[in-house]
């Protein structure tokens, strides 16, 4: 394991990635850091080593991979030989790479049929992380990386999530502190006459339809758990601590008031003798509950921009919680119409297996 603390050595940190790259090389799992959430990488190019992954994870086989790339060379590597890419794909590229945007495109021959089981797509982003490029970059190949977790559970957006989940599986853990964002990349796949969300993520709605002139949908299991998943991985239990989670979102007063009826064991077959709970707010809503909860199962995100927030904090909060004992996690939800909120909610709806309720 490699440590933020030796990544502030430049020399050192090069000599980890160079380490780190040849492991991959050489059909070796390296965890790594990116903007999102933490990465399980193994060499795209190599079906046994991918393989190793889905093993590590428990992950079911069917579940394709992300390749995460760090140059134009290897994304050509990555599609059939001789692939002109579209206006389209070119433009998003173009806005969104490096950044939290993968892609569905054609796969070429070299991608490890692991990688995409099932699959005529595969998904590529460049990730707008320093190290993760580095990596990427000295490792020569397109890194396959689903999130570094155990399937199901929450995705680790700090080190330490990962060595919980995975310690003994893996070669390499860099460690370079938090993941700037907390939720996973936006999967885009761009159909003859509009382009359809597969997950929202960092890259919202708003900012894909200023880039490309056709209408930019979502997938229908983006808000209905009901609704049959376009993408493999969305069919599967996910991001779920141990703990129930109930999320309320709407007019603050009636949050408040709803809380307050589950906390006091009237609402959901709430049981207040046996219910351990844990409350995720903004701040000045916590202070309303302090009487109700010890320091350890409150988090006060700022109220400022509290989506982007509670983005950034969700999973290492559920496996927190978790941690401390909690049998239930209030969260304080976000109108999931916009932005990055899209994306909080989607997960948060899957975490809480639909538990979530707007009150007014
Ligand atoms: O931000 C992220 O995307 C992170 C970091 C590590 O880059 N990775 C990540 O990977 O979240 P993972 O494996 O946890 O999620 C990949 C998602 C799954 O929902 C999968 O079904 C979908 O992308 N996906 C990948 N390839 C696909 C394909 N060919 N067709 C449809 N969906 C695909
Ligand atoms: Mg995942």
């Amino acid at each position: 394991r490699c440590a933020i603390d030796d990544l502030r050595d430049v020399a050192q940190l090069r000599r980890r990635v160079a380490a780190a790259a040849a492991s991959l090389r050489t059909g070796g799992l390296v965890a790594f850091p990116t903007e999102t959430v933490y990465g399980l990488g193994a060499n795209a190019f190599d079906d046994t080593a991918v393989r190793r992954i889905f093993a590590a994870k428990q992950r079911p086989v069917d579940n394709p991979l992300i390749v995460h790339i760090a140059n134009g060379d290897q994304l050509e590597a990555c599609l059939p030989v001789g692939y002109h890419l579209s206006p389209d794909e070119r433009k998003l590229m173009q806005t969104f790479w490096p950044g939290p945007l993968t892609l569905l495109l054609p796969a070429g021959p070299q991608i490890a049929p692991a990688v995409r089981p099932g699959q005529e797509l595969v998904g590529v982003r460049m990730p707008n992380h320093p190290v993760a490029r580095a990596l990427i970059a000295e490792a020569g190949v397109p890194v396959a990386a689903p999130s570094a977790n155990i399937s199901g559970r929450p995705s680790p957006t700090v080190a330490d999530a990962v060595a919980a989940d995975l310690e003994d599986a893996i070669d390499w853990l860099i460690d370079a502190g938090p993941s700037a964002i907390g939720v996973e990349s936006t999967v885009l796949l761009l159909e003859p006459d509009c382009a359809r969300i597969l997950r929202p993520g960092g890259i919202t709605q708003e900012m894909i339809a200023k880039t490309i002139q056709r209408p930019v949908l979502f997938a229908a299991d983006v808000f209905d758990l009901d609704a049959a998943p376009l993408s493999p991985g969305m069919k599967y239990r996910h991001y779920a601590p141990n703990a129930r989670v109930h999320v309320w979102w709407g007019e603050e007063a009636a949050i408040a008031s709803a809380m307050r009826a589950f906390l006091e064991g009237e609402g959901d077959g709430a049981d207040a003798a046996t219910t351990i709970p844990a409350l995720i707010a903004p701040q000045d809503f916590v202070s309303r509950f302090e009487w109700h909860l010890p320091p350890v199962r409150m988090a006060a995100l700022p109220a400022d921009d509290y989506a982007t927030n509670l983005a950034h904090a969700l999973y290492d909060l559920l496996r927190r919680f978790d941690q401390v004992g909690a049998t239930d996690i209030l969260v304080y939800g976000v109108d999931p119409a916009h932005g990055i909120s899209t994306a909080v909610m989607n997960r948060l709806q899957k975490a809480a297996s639909g538990r979530v309720r707007r009150v007014e």
